[in-house]
Formats: structure tokens, sequence, C-alpha cells
């Protein structure tokens, strides 16, 4: 399962870029916002630092909601870096777009999935991935976890190419239950893929090697 890392900041990017266990970047307009970048060209910017950090996708959303806008969007963000996945939202119009780029060779990333018929639109159309928000079902007492299942049930019946990018992960239970699933990808804070190093039994074990080894060694 591939690995991406759900922000906007440099910093954090970096850091998980160094521990070597990131395999992309998602963003979404609320991240962008939280790292204070605004007006087009900081925005560009930022996306294409973000590419020269890490190896893999960076998924970069669109802003606008009717077609001809999410397009010329869609392809001014791809233009920028052979990494960016552009990021759509599953509404009509949006479908419409992500069907015109996939036949342009422009991939794509379908974001705000809460629902496996989603899920199935956005690989009828061609979507590269779709992002079901499995913290937000989870929020609503619904089942975040079900809907990858549900979603990777239906994706292997047919051989549909569109990777399943589990996002909104919030926790290391939510990684590994995606993993037993078979999520193609996450995405979530490091945080979350930092808390799967933590071990009662490692920490023990290290602290006991370290003072025997003091014992004779000094
Ligand atoms: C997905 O690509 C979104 O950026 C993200 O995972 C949403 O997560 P949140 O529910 O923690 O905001």
């Amino acid at each position: 399962m591939k690995f991406f890392i759900d922000t906007a900041n440099l910093d954090q990017i970096k850091e998980a870029q160094d521990l070597g266990i990131i395999d992309g970047v998602t963003t979404n307009p609320s991240l962008m916002a939280k790292e204070g970048i605004a007006g087009e060209q900081n925005i560009l910017d930022h996306y294409k630092a973000i590419c020269e950090i890490v190896d893999g996708d960076v998924s970069a959303e669109v802003i606008g909601t009717d077609f001809e806008t999410m397009v010329k969007e869609g392809e001014m963000l791809a233009e920028l870096h052979p990494q960016i996945v552009v990021k759509v939202p599953i509404i009509r119009e949006g479908l419409k777009a992500i069907s015109y780029f996939s036949k342009k060779g422009i991939r794509t990333n379908c974001t705000l999935i809460f629902s496996s018929g989603q899920a199935l639109l956005a690989a009828k159309a061609g979507a590269s991935y779709v992002s079901p928000f499995i913290g937000r079902l989870d929020d609503i007492s619904s089942d975040g976890l079900q809907l990858i299942e549900d979603i990777r049930s239906i994706y292997d019946n047919y051989d549909f190419d569109t990777e399943i990018l589990a996002a909104s992960v919030r926790n290391a239970m939510h990684i590994i239950e995606c993993a037993h699933i078979g999520a193609d990808v996450m995405t979530g804070p490091l945080s979350a893929m930092v808390s799967l190093l933590n071990h009662p039994l490692t920490d023990k074990g290290l602290a006991t090697f370290l003072a025997d080894h003091k014992k004779l060694n000094g």
C-alpha cells in the first residue's frame, strides 16, 4: 500500500520524505489555506515546491465547480509538473471534467467520495484515484472502512484501473485496516503513520538491551 501525506506543510512533507515512508502528497483547499497560501501564483509555486521534495504523485485540487473552469484550472495544474494529479470533486460537472482529463492523459483524483455509487461513477469516468473519506464517515457514526471494503469488491469485480486512495485517515488502526482490505493508497497525517512505530515491548526491549550493554561497557 502506498503512503501519501495529507498536508501542504513543506516541513512535514520533508520530514516524511526523510523517513523514507511516503510515496506522494495530497492537498486540498483547506490544507493550503491552513499554510496561509493565497493568490494564484503563490498557490502554483507551492505545488511546485511540494513536487520538488517528493518523488511521487501530488494531488492539487481545482476550485471551480463548472466544467469549463475545472478544465482550465486542471490543465494549468497538470502543466505545472508531471507529478501533479488534478483533484476534482464528485459532482456532475466534475465527472465530465474527469472524463475529459482522462481522454487527454491528465491524471485525476476524484475527491469527497462518501458512497460506493460515487466511486463507481468516478471509475467509469476514468479517474486515476478515488478518495473515500473514512474519518469523516466515522465522525457521523457511519463505517468508513466498510466503504473501502465495498469499493474494493466492486472495482475487483470489473478490473477497474482506478486506485482506491483511502483518505481522511486519522489513526494507526485506519492504516492497518486499509492495508488488510487492500486499499491501493492511504493518505493521512504524519502523526498517524509514525504511530505505527509504537509498541511497549519495543521500548522495553531496547531499554533492556542498552542497560545490559552499559553494565559491561560503562
Ligand atoms: C483527502 O485527500 C483530503 O485531503 C483529506 O484526507 C481529508 O481529511 P480530513 O477529513 O482529515 O480533513
